[in-house]
């Protein structure tokens, strides 16, 4: 058994989020090829929707998108399903656009918290109320101001809230980043026309008023890469390649990873809009070497960690991911999910969360065993690292809520089944 052959992810899920929640906020229109299928972006084009842009699919599978400008239906309920991104993203354009709204979500989103958002977007004057930190929430919309705000976590969505709040806002907002997390809002509100400026550590957006561009490409989505390209890496004669994949270097620190692992990872860039692409090849040669993985690098591979985590289970010698705690309020406790689950199949995996920089420690084990039951927790990066994890184990086993994997590759299966031949 290999993985051999080329597959093509569809487009990427944080860019696919923001072409959508972005058009609230924009004049004019624009087609997006490549929008991504899965059920997390799908909630996003039924908010804006919802919210008064027009959208439809063409034939070609293109998606029209007209924006609303930032004039949107007065009062409105928004489902945002599974979608940490579609809720937290909302919160901060819609505390600023007039109307009263509110956010829920599934039960999984209803336990991830959301005050971390309020508070700034509080600090700018925003009227918003949760049920106890979580959703639903409750919106008012109305005049804010600008503000200056420091992260107390590396996070693009908290870091993104606050940027589209000050578009809308009377005076300039600067939020100040400890650490660099993915900038697709800098770079994609900029190309929109906003005024905004990044330096390291500090960007700050003046009041603006954004246009879509008339054509947008989403490159594909490399944490759906990253899983096929991780597997490659663990599985005997393996070959795959990933074609037309976002290369933005907040989002593909996992290849340097592999690299550093010892992996042979190819790159093969092919454009440049509206962020860096192209095909990425990893040929299976068997010298994984453990890694370390430091607190400044985790934003840039934070989807990647639990994928990451099987790599490491595999490769020779110990390996830490330093400070990993946001990984406890993901879709699920995914330190949780990938020591227990891939617990059962014989890694070696322990939380160390005694001082500030939680840890995950990973040692080697020659191979994984076959497990009796696995359970997903209802997140799709667990889904899918545990299918690899059964394949690389030659095991079968049934995982639990295993289709929450259309969450962002409905595909997945598909093109496992095609590299495997
Ligand atoms: C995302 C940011 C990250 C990431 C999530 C998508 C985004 O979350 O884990 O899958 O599109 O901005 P945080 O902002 O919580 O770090």
């Amino acid at each position: 058994m290999s993985l051999k052959g080329c597959f093509t992810p569809a487009g990427d899920k944080s860019v696919s989020h923001r072409i959508a929640l972005f058009s609230l906020l924009a004049q004019g229109s624009t087609v997006v090829t490549n929008y991504s299928p899965g059920e997390d972006c799908h909630s996003s084009l039924k908010a804006v929707e919802r919210l008064g842009c027009a959208v439809s699919k063409n034939p070609d599978g293109t998606i029209s998108i007209t924006g609303a400008g930032g004039i949107v239906t007065k009062q409105a309920e928004i489902d945002c399903g599974n979608s940490g991104t579609t809720i937290r993203l909302l919160m901060g354009i819609l505390s600023s656009l007039e109307g009263s709204f509110t956010l829920d979500g599934d039960k999984y989103l209803r336990k991830r918290p959301m005050q971390r958002i309020a508070t700034p977007l509080e600090k700018m004057g925003a009227q918003i109320t949760t049920t106890d930190g979580n959703a639903p929430i409750k919106i008012t919309g109305g005049k804010l101001s600008g503000t200056e705000y420091e992260l107390p976590v590396a996070s693009a969505q908290l870091k993104s809230a606050v940027l589209l709040a000050g578009l809308n806002a009377s005076s300039p907002t600067t939020v100040i980043e400890p650490v660099k997390s993915r900038d697709h809002t800098e770079l994609m509100l900029k190309s929109f026309g906003a005024a905004i400026k990044s330096e390291p550590g500090r960007i700050t957006v003046e009041p603006s008023a954004l246009s879509l561009p008339k054509d947008f490409y989403v490159p594909g989505d490399p944490s759906s890469a990253a899983f096929f390209l991780c597997a490659a890496t663990m599985i005997k004669d393996s070959e795959v390649t990933a074609r037309g994949i976002l290369l933005n270097p907040t989002r593909a620190l996992f290849i340097d990873v592999l690299k550093r692992m010892g992996a042979d990872v190819t790159i093969n860039k092919r454009g440049d809009v509206p962020e860096p692409w192209g095909d990425i090849t990893v040929r299976y040669n068997g010298r994984l070497k453990a890694c370390t993985i430091t607190a400044e690098e985790v934003p840039s591979l934070v989807d990647e960690i639990p994928i990451l985590t099987l790599v490491a289970a595999l490769a020779e010698g110990e390996s830490v991911f330093h400070n990993v705690g946001e990984l406890r309020i993901k879709e699920t406790d995914r330190l949780v999910a990938v020591r227990n689950e891939l617990g059962k199949m014989g890694a070696c995996i322990y939380i160390d969360d005694h001082d500030d920089d939680c840890k995950l420690v990973i040692s080697d084990v020659e191979e994984l065993c076959a497990p009796e039951e696995l359970d997903s927790y209802g997140d799709h990066r667990m889904a899918m690292t545990l299918r690899l994890a059964l394949l690389i184990a030659g095991a079968e086993c049934e995982i639990e809520e295993e289709e929450c994997v259309a969450v962002s590759y409905p595909a997945f299966h598909e093109d496992l089944k095609k590299l495997l031949g």
